[in-house]
């Protein structure tokens, strides 16, 4: 599956975004080793902590299904004016993705009409996670 195929599966999850909140859609599409995708999308709550961000819900989507190794996610998000935003991930699903993905783990966005590719390492360097326990 090539980038644009999986930000394009990123876009068509943020349609079931629920953030009545913020008006900010997100949509995230994560690639399993194996080859099967994932998707997610960012789910408000009224009391704020619970809201849960599109990367996690398409993480905790793999994982409750058995998948522990993955290849990639590919994130789009939508402002309140209807606009294509790139949306790098929370600090929070960074350490997400730390527990069950190792440095070379993509992270496909669309930053001003342009598809980019970063590393996780790249994104959360000097991770903490399970190595340190
Ligand atoms: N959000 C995500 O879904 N992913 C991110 O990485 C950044 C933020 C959501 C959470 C909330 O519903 C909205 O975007 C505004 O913060």
């Amino acid at each position: 599956m090539n980038t644009e195929e999986l930000l394009s599966k990123a876009a068509k999850a943020l349609e079931n975004s629920y953030s009545p909140y913020s008006n900010f859609k997100v949509g995230a599409a994560l690639l399993s080793k194996r080859g099967k995708v994932y998707t997610g999308c960012n789910i408000e709550n009224a009391s704020f902590g619970a809201t849960n961000c599109a990367e996690r819900t398409a993480f905790f989507k793999a994982i409750s299904e058995g998948e522990r190794q993955f290849e990639a996610i590919a994130i789009t998000a939508v402002n309140k004016d209807g606009k294509e935003e790139a949306a790098a991930p929370c600090g929070i699903c960074r350490q997400v993705m730390a527990e069950f993905c190792g440095p070379d783990f993509r992270i496909v966005l669309k930053q001003n009409g342009e598809i980019k590719v970063y590393t996780l390492s790249q994104l959360l360097p000097n991770a903490f996670n399970i190595k340190q326990i």
